[in-house]
């Protein structure tokens, strides 16, 4: 079983593939439509899982509490740029600069995350040597991704 930190980067490696990909699609396209669904829903499952496996035990420690806190902040910020963008149409000519400034936010987020963070984190919260930290992420990534999974469900039958 990979370990907590080893899960976020494949996770963040994946965001960055889309977000590299998204920054070349065009207008209102199959490509932008498909990528950003993916990218949409990946990166709100990710974060709610990140806060409720990993943050929340960082945050639980005093030495731990700084970083946990700026990283939660930061996710509260990103949610608004996301949703921002999922309501605007894909066809805007404001699109692709909005989106830029979304993808400069949140390559910074989780550059800060694999650099700063979890070097902390270990020893704060430990190595996670046994993945248990890793599998608590991948269980509660699964459940919110279900949460949105109904959320669109119900948006689409509105
Ligand atoms: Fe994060
Ligand atoms: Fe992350």
């Amino acid at each position: 079983m990979p370990t907590i930190y080893q899960t976020l980067r494949t996770d963040h490696d994946r965001h960055r593939d889309l977000l590299s990909k998204l920054a070349r699609t065009q207008g209102d396209s199959a490509d932008r439509r498909k990528l950003w669904q993916t990218f949409y829903f990946d990166v709100s499952a990710h974060a709610a899982a990140e806060e409720l496996s990993f943050y929340s035990k960082l945050i639980s420690e005093s030495e731990g509490q700084p970083e946990g806190r700026h990283s939660v902040a930061e996710h509260h910020e990103l949610e608004e740029m996301i949703q921002g963008l999922h309501e605007m149409e894909f066809r805007s000519p404001g699109w692709l600069a909005r989106f830029k400034s979304l993808k400069g936010r949140y390559e910074h987020h989780i550059e800060e995350e694999g650099e700063d963070i979890f070097g902390e984190a270990k020893e704060v919260i430990g190595a996670d040597p046994n993945g248990q930290i890793a599998a608590e992420f991948v269980m509660l990534k699964t459940q919110e991704r279900s949460k949105v999974d109904e959320k669109a469900g119900q948006a689409i039958e509105d």
